[in-house]
């Protein structure tokens, strides 16, 4: 299968591409204002040293911290995969990880930093002694099996659509709504939003503390990551059946997606909205705010790794171009690469491998009272699904909401 192998590829080679040196030369390069400039080196250097928010940066972890015991499960898939990589990274202060997916990977080999972790099955684990378990498997599988596991008193933070709407459940943007982590010992389960929302929320936050978002309307430009590795496939096997002009068939997507944008993704909703959509105006709501208003057109376009967003934004105070970028550049999680000339923004291509929530075109929209536009791009597989997760287990562990079960030997 091409995915296992060529998705890495896709986010190696994106990583290569972009050595720490040449990420804070670009950022340097990059920020139209040297003093607000200085807030995004900062950000980019405590990123490169594998922490996002101040609270967990691994210099301060303790010995103690050490002895927690992990699960990762659906390792083998796009987002399983990338959260070993970012435990790695972070160099979580974990004694033990383990890799599970479905009975069909028992012994598939998967990286983990320097270790190579051998897949075990998700029905023969016993999850008495694991402490957290990263959980990107798809929501029949979360359904089934997080309440079995957070039963276990294993805290399960999961990435699929199957908990983020129930009232016990914290939906958590660290960036955005850490202290919400609090309310997870209800069920045991944190819930991980939607990758496009995840994004959307972390740029959203500091500009609706300033002047109070009213209503947002955005388009979504989202990869084929998004809908797991056989949908990664799809895009490449179609797109060199076009090149040698075979026969294109399609599977995962209801439409070619080589060399076209298919404007629908999940299932079709009774008001004519898709669930895609629907989830970023519900998640929004619980994350950020009930009161914000949010419509959303959700595109599926033919990139590997990537989602961007247009977002246009109503506030109920006065707020300008000037001031929100300068509010965005302070702003956790957020990068600001704002240059009014050709290639001054940021796409989907420099984004993959990165942490931040980049945001490039801010500006007035004068159709409107109170109006800005802009545009927000972040790695869907990292800040939108695995990167996340892990920053959730650092919260965990960092303010003391839970304690390892075992100390390890
Ligand atoms: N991709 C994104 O941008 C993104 C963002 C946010 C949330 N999510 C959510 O994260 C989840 C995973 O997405 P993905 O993109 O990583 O999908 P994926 O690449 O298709 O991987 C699916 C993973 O689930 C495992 N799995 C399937 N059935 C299983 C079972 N019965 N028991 C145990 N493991 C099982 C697979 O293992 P095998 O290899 O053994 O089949 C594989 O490891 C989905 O719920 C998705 O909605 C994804």
């Amino acid at each position: 299968m091409w995915s296992r192998r060529a998705s890495r590829l896709v986010l190696d080679r994106t990583k290569s591409n972009r050595a720490p040196d040449a990420s804070l030369a670009y950022l340097l390069a990059w920020n139209a204002q040297p003093v607000a400039a200085f807030s995004n080196i900062a950000y980019a250097m405590s990123r490169l040293c594998g922490g996002v928010l101040a609270e967990i940066q691994p210099d301060l972890w303790t010995e103690q911290k050490m002895d927690f015991k992990l699960a990762v499960v659906g390792a083998t898939g796009n987002v399983g995969r990338e959260m070993l990589d970012i435990l790695a990274e972070h160099r979580f202060p974990a004694a033990e990880v383990v890799a599970l997916a479905s009975p069909r990977s028992i012994g598939t080999e998967v990286s983990f930093g320097d270790k190579i972790l051998k897949c075990k099955a998700l029905e023969n684990f016993d999850f008495s002694g694991t402490d957290i378990c990263l959980m990107s498997a798809g929501g029949t599988v979360s359904k089934e099996w997080a309440p079995k596991i957070a039963g276990q008193g294993c805290v399960v933070i999961d990435n699929s659509s199957a908990w983020r709407y129930d009232s016990d459940v914290p939906l958590i943007v660290p960036e955005v709504n850490a202290e919400a982590i609090a309310g997870f010992a209800k069920r045991n389960i944190i819930a991980n939003p939607n990758c496009s929302t995840a994004q959307l929320v972390v740029a959203l936050k500091p500009l609706h503390d300033k002047a109070t978002i009213r209503r947002v309307v955005v388009a979504t430009y989202q990869s084929v990551s998004g809908a797991g590795k056989e949908a990664m496939d799809e895009l490449f096997s179609q797109t060199r059946a076009i090149f040698v002009s075979d026969s294109v068939t399609t599977k995962k997507f209801p439409k070619r997606i080589a060399f076209n944008v298919i404007p629908e993704i999940d299932v079709f909703m009774e008001d004519g909205y898709t669930k895609e959509e629907w989830k970023m105006m519900a998640e929004t709501k619980k994350i950020l705010d009930p009161k914000i208003k949010l419509t959303a057109t959700c595109v599926r376009v033919p990139v590997f790794i990537g989602h961007a967003e247009a977002v246009n934004i109503e506030f109920a105070n006065p707020i300008s171009a000037d001031e929100a970028r300068e509010i965005l550049r302070e702003a956790p999680g957020c990068l600001v690469i704002d240059k009014h000339e050709p290639g001054g923004s940021i796409t989907p291509h420099e984004a993959a491998g990165e942490d931040a929530t980049y945001i490039s075109r801010i500006r007035e929209d004068a159709t409107v009272e109170n109006g800005l536009s802009l545009w927000c791009v972040a790695d869907n597989l990292r800040k939108g699904a695995a990167l996340n997760a892990v920053q959730i287990a650092e919260v965990l562990v960092n303010r003391k909401l839970i304690a390892p079960k075992k100390k390890a030997a």
